[in-house]
């Protein structure tokens, strides 16, 4: 990095940014995650001998724990694991149950998938965390649940996030929800306050020693697919005991001099990351002074042509995702050769797309000095999900069937029509925004990086990846840098909430772009460092922590 853009870069974050830290250095196995007791847990498994994998599937554990409104046990995810030599994305994605179909929700109402049990799909987290034990871990599988059984059956102290998370969704959560996360009397837990759950510490109990069984068949299937159906869902215990997860190769590119493993459909974050960089590339943005207007503009114009793809994807296994197209030199070309640099365009749609937002998902990155690697995303879509909580075990239930086309021909919540190949199909995975991504050097992992966000996963990697491989940022800044966010449709440029100066911002204005301040993603990653360091950062945009060994 040449001096004088330390020099921009540091008055660009002086006035701007009160909010730089350093990163967090480890030298044996690192963890980007978003609270404490997570870092905490995974700290004490790696201290314990664990690799990399046993710290994330603990650290999955515990969230579920203490973040069950982007983390129970009833979500689904996807991760990007390095052990050995190869990297595999592993796709825990949630199904929808057998009885759902193409039309399933035209005779419902309006918000049936999003809200009660005919919003929830076939968990599938607990089979991803089972999964990625059986293939890589190293300890045994009882010790995975020590510290979360303890954070369960003494409690642990809610957060901030914890308390307004839960209190702004207390109408939408069934009676089982609104008994279980606040007090008899219906008071809130205030932020420091003890929250223990004897109920999901039977059922982690039943996971702990049954395994996969353990929450797919028996008492914890049959608690589940009770409170689903009690409120309105199809869901049955075939659903469940059918999941499967699934192995996929991650699709990889170049950036940088680095390989890049990104997460392939049912994500749609692989593709859209890949066309972005390259149309990065092609159009020479680190030539224009970082978080200047101008370069803000490129980012814009070419956000908004990579997500444009997005509306040709769905599940491999039901619909032919045209992969080879959206990547063509071809194609991309003509993107690039679309953008203008001072004037914001709009290219014609594709297809007609899917635009839904939503709010509740979670990511944790785990890196070794070795180059293991875990880079995992999970969510329940929604904030808790459907709102339906199990009424014996208190798992929260996941709303992933709202990340279908769900109204076929007809106007989403947006205004919008969605494309084909995500309809709803049983069996069928919904397509997704979830980007872990991992960064290789000469054969090694040195980086792991993922969000939550619904699209804003997408730009959020996507411009730590350029401000911290184009750019030659450190994490932290490339993390907490003022970022952009632009989906194709609707066609709006939002703009990071209070991080960009009114100036740039009055200047993106100028070049045509139609403006709104937003919320960004948050970003969670690690690093290794040439001289073998660890580090670690994670979003203050949010709550989060990092440590390790
Ligand atoms: O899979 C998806 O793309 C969405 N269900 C993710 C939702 C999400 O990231 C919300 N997070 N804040």
């Amino acid at each position: 990095m040449s001096i004088n853009f330390r020099v921009f870069a540091a008055l660009v974050f002086f006035i701007y940014l009160p909010v730089l830290a350093i990163p967090v250095e480890g030298h044996k196995i690192l963890i980007s995650a978003p609270n404490r007791h997570a870092v905490e847990v995974g700290r004490n498994i790696a201290a314990r001998g664990g690799n990399v994998v046993d710290v994330a599937v603990a650290i999955g554990i515990s969230l579920s724990v203490t973040a069950p409104y982007y983390a129970a046990l009833g979500g689904g995810g996807f991760a990007l694991v390095k052990m050995n030599d190869v990297v595999d994305a592993l796709d825990f994605r949630e199904t929808a149950p057998k009885a759902t179909s193409r039309g399933y929700y035209l005779n419902l109402p309006k918000d049936s998938s999003q809200n009660g049990g005919h919003a929830v799909a076939v968990p599938g987290f607990p089979a991803g965390l089972w999964e990625l034990h059986k293939k890589y871990g190293k300890l045994k599988w009882s010790q995975l649940f020590d510290d979360s059984l303890t954070l369960g059956r003494k409690g642990f102290p809610v957060s901030g996030e914890w308390t307004t998370k839960t209190s702004s969704v207390r109408e939408f959560f069934n009676t089982h929800g609104q008994n279980l996360f606040f007090k008899q009397g219906g008071a809130a837990y205030k932020p420091g306050e003890l929250f223990i759950q004897p109920g999901l510490v039977k059922a982690l109990i039943e996971f702990k020693t049954k395994n996969v069984k353990g929450f797919y068949e028996g008492p914890v299937a049959r608690d589940i697919v009770e409170s689903v159906q009690e409120s309105g869902g199809k869901l049955d215990l075939e659903d469940l005991k059918s999941y499967k997860v699934r192995w996929l190769s991650p699709l990889t590119t170049n950036y940088e001099g680095h390989k890049l493993y990104l997460m392939p459909p049912p994500s749609s974050g692989g593709v859209v990351i890949l066309s972005a960089l390259r149309l990065i590339e092609d159009l020479k943005v680190k030539n224009k002074p970082a978080l200047s207007a101008e370069e803000l503009h490129l980012l814009a114009e070419i956000h908004a042509r990579a997500f444009r793809g997005r509306a040709l994807l769905g599940d491999p296994d039901f619909h032919r995702n045209p992969l080879k197209f959206l990547t063509s030199d071809k194609y991309l070309s003509q993107l690039g050769q679309s953008v203008e640099s001072k004037k914001a365009t709009a290219l014609a749609p594709l297809s007609l797309i899917d635009v839904k937002e939503s709010s509740e998902t979670t990511h944790f990155s785990v890196l070794d000095n070795e180059g293991h690697a875990v880079s995992l995303t999970v969510t329940l879509n929604g904030n808790y999900g459907s709102g339906v909580v199990s009424r014996r075990f208190g798992i929260a239930l996941n709303n992933e069937m709202d990340d279908f086309t769900t109204r076929p021909g007809e106007p989403n919540m947006y205004g919008l029509i969605q494309g084909e190949g995500n309809e709803v199909q049983p069996g069928k995975r919904p397509l997704s925004s979830m980007s872990p991504t991992l960064v290789e050097k000469h054969g090694k992992i040195i980086m792991a990086i993922g969000a939550p966000g619904g699209p804003r996963i997408i730009s959020g990697v996507l411009q730590v990846l350029y401000r911290f491989l184009g750019r030659g940022m450190d994490i932290d800044m490339a993390i907490q840098a003022p970022r952009i966010h632009h989906q194709f449709q609707p066609n709006i440029l939002y703009v990071d909430r209070q991080r960009l100066s009114p100036e740039v911002t009055q200047a993106l204005k100028k070049f045509g772009h139609n403006i709104e301040e937003g919320w960004m993603a948050k970003v969670y990653g690690v690093r290794l460092r040439p001289d073998g360091i660890l580090e670690a950062a994670y979003d203050s945009r949010g709550e989060g922590a990092a440590g390790g060994i």
